[in-house]
């Protein structure tokens, strides 16, 4: 038997704060980020409410049948967006974290009607995150000192 779930994105609102202040405290989330150190509460909501009106920086909420589940945001800097993605701990490992990446891109492209260009940096030894992207095609690049630059374009 087949099972249908229905995926989607959506912008996220101010309403989302706390819920994206708890995915970006979760201990697998602070590891996988250049800035490990814990977030606090007052420093989310200032940065958050700074995010959500810079139309440079687009943030989707991944929702799973209407639950959400994850969290995607394209920051533009020059040519390209940068990405940083994560899905909540009890969703992981059923294939979101790809889901999440394509539905983005999709509609990050739909909203800027442009050609985009997207760039991922992955941790050295985050091999899921490492394998999302070889899975949907992103150009990979070792860097320097061991992490892992993706493109896509
Ligand atoms: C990275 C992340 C978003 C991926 O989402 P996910 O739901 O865990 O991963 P998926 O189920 O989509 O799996 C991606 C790939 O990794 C593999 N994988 C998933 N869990 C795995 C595990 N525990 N061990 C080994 N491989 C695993 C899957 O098989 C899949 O590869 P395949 O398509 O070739 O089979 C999620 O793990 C996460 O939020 N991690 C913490 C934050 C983070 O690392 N963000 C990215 C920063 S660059």
């Amino acid at each position: 038997m087949e099972i249908f779930l229905n995926l989607i994105v959506r912008p996220a609102i101010e309403d989302d704060c706390k819920l994206i202040f708890e995915w970006a405290n979760e201990p697998e989330v602070r590891n996988a980020s250049f800035h490990s150190k814990k977030i606090e509460w007052s420093e989310h909501k200032n940065w958050f409410s700074e995010k959500l009106q810079n139309p440079d920086s687009i943030i989707y909420i991944f929702e799973v049948d209407g639950e959400a589940a994850g969290q995607i945001r394209f920051d533009k800097n020059g040519e390209f967006f940068e990405i940083d993605y994560s899905i909540d701990k009890k969703y992981r490992g059923n294939g979101f974290g790809n889901a999440i990446v394509r539905l983005g891109i999709t509609n990050l492209k739909s909203q800027f009607k442009e050609s985009i260009r997207v760039v991922a940096r992955v941790k050295e030894g985050n091999l899921i995150s490492a394998k999302v992207f070889q899975n949907i095609g992103f150009k990979e690049t070792k860097l320097g000192n061991g992490d892992l630059q993706f493109v896509y374009e």
